[in-house]
């Protein structure tokens, strides 16, 4: 456990020195529970968001994809029970008046001065604020805590407009916002935060041969993209703990290293979502089914992951330290798709004669991928500086490149190096990175 606990402080520590993730307005005193992504972040950040999407929707006929707004008319939130029921129980120390989330709690006395507590009351998560210049009751909007009602109230215009039959999927990433009690674990559990939701519409009868290929399919993802299998699982939701919208769910959790914790929840919601929306809304949102003549309502299968979370399972599985010669090395071992750089050029020392071949080099390698350039400190550190980011590949320009016409290729996890003639160094490294 203690050893679980410092990898955590490990990476905390690497994340903020190396530009991955800062805590939200440091300067000052930061904001809780909020993060913003550094230079490598963001671009780890988008590689996993461009990962699902090209999975989810580039890659199939039977998805497509959406982008709604965060707010939202009110009465969505009315449809959906989040006004009535999206809320957790809070209870408040009578003495330093903290609050905590009763559920949460093993005794039930505050873990901080040991006082008694409050009785439990009912704290709504969702951020509310006004729109437009008047601040009364008829302007409060909420700030969306998932992404999914933007789909379910958008299904009538998007069936219309793609004249697409079932099963069809819509996908949509995007913030979304919860006040959440207790917040931590970096980016684990925040105030705002990223989905990548797919609500995948079904005929109803067919709806759990659907909910089982998703929480495969979904599963298999993250294999696919490096995450260790022995760290994943899958976990059914007993029926008691249940959301009200869901027929069943299963989470694809993670073994973080604190403890077991949610990736990704898939659901299976019934008819749930587009029967609200009607019966709230007064439009009737079916289809028509011309196999049947029959006019149905569609079930959902909805695979719903959270960008940060999963940026944080890729951080914390690809971090790894190991003895190399009298030092430690540590490593980002992440899937080239999803690390931040693929390739670094290294000119072995910062000579002028070095730095013509190496910029070239640099500059057509960077068309084709996100690639770096570092020409400070000794090539030793600068290997270090690029294992510790995650860079699969670093290309080392040194003075009998000048004479031969060839590089060395560095390789991140088993540091092999191998002399390329530059003429072959994009075919190589396209082959070697097969994103
Ligand atoms: N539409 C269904 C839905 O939103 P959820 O289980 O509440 O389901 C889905 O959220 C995913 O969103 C979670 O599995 C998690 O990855 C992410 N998520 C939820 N709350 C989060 C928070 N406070 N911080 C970071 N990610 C969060």
């Amino acid at each position: 456990m203690a050893e679980q606990s410092s990898k955590m402080e490990k990476l905390v520590s690497l994340c903020k020195r190396r530009g991955f993730i800062f805590p939200s307005s440091e300067i000052y005193g930061g904001l809780s529970s909020c993060w913003d992504y550094g230079p490598l972040g963001v671009d780890m950040k988008r590689n996993i968001k461009n990962a699902w999407w090209h999975t989810i929707v580039q890659s199939r006929d039977d998805v497509v994809g959406i982008d709604t707004s965060i707010l939202m008319h009110p009465r969505v939130w009315e449809a959906s029970g989040h006004i009535s029921g999206f809320s957790d129980p809070l209870v408040e120390c009578k003495k330093c008046n903290l609050r905590f989330r009763a559920d949460e709690l093993k005794e039930q006395k505050c873990t901080v001065c040991g006082s008694p507590l409050s009785e439990p009351r009912q704290f709504n998560l969702m951020f509310k604020t006004f729109m437009g210049p008047v601040e009364d009751a008829a302007a409060v909007v909420y700030m969306r805590p998932e992404t999914a009602q933007g789909i379910f109230v958008n299904f009538e215009n998007v069936m219309t407009s793609t004249r697409k039959k079932l099963p069809l999927g819509i996908a949509q990433q995007g913030k979304s916002f919860r006040n959440e009690i207790t917040t931590g674990n970096l980016i684990f559990r925040s105030r705002e935060f990223e989905q990548m939701e797919l609500e995948f519409f079904v005929k109803p009868g067919t709806d759990m041969e659907w909910f089982d290929y998703w929480v495969n399919a979904r599963l298999e993802w993250y294999k696919k993209l490096g995450i260790k299998p022995e760290n994943l699982r899958l976990r059914p939701h007993p029926k008691e703990d249940l959301a009200h919208y869901a027929r069943c769910c299963t989470d694809v959790e993670y073994h973080f290293p604190w403890n077991w914790g949610e990736l990704e929840g898939i659901a299976n919601r019934g008819d749930f979502d587009l029967k609200q929306h009607s019966k709230f809304s007064g439009k009737g949102l079916s289809y028509f089914d011309e196999d049947t003549k029959e006019t149905i309502v569609p079930c959902v299968i909805e695979p719903s992951a959270g960008v940060d979370r999963s940026m944080l399972a890729f951080l914390a599985d690809a971090y790894d330290e190991e003895q190399d010669k009298d030092e430690i090395r540590v490593v980002l071992r992440l899937h080239p798709m999803i690390a931040p750089v693929k390739v670094a050029v290294l000119p072995l020392s910062k000579k002028e004669t070095l730095a013509p071949m190496a910029r070239q080099i640099y500059s057509e390698l960077r068309q084709i991928w996100a690639t770096a350039y570092d020409d400070s400190q000794s090539i030793g550190r600068r290997y270090r500086r690029q294992d510790e980011t995650g860079t699969p590949y670093c290309v080392t320009v040194d003075f009998q490149s000048l004479e031969d016409n060839a590089v060395t290729i560095r390789e991140r996890d088993s540091m092999q190096q191998e002399r390329v003639p530059v003429a072959e160094l994009k075919a190589l490294l396209a082959a070697r990175l097969a994103l």
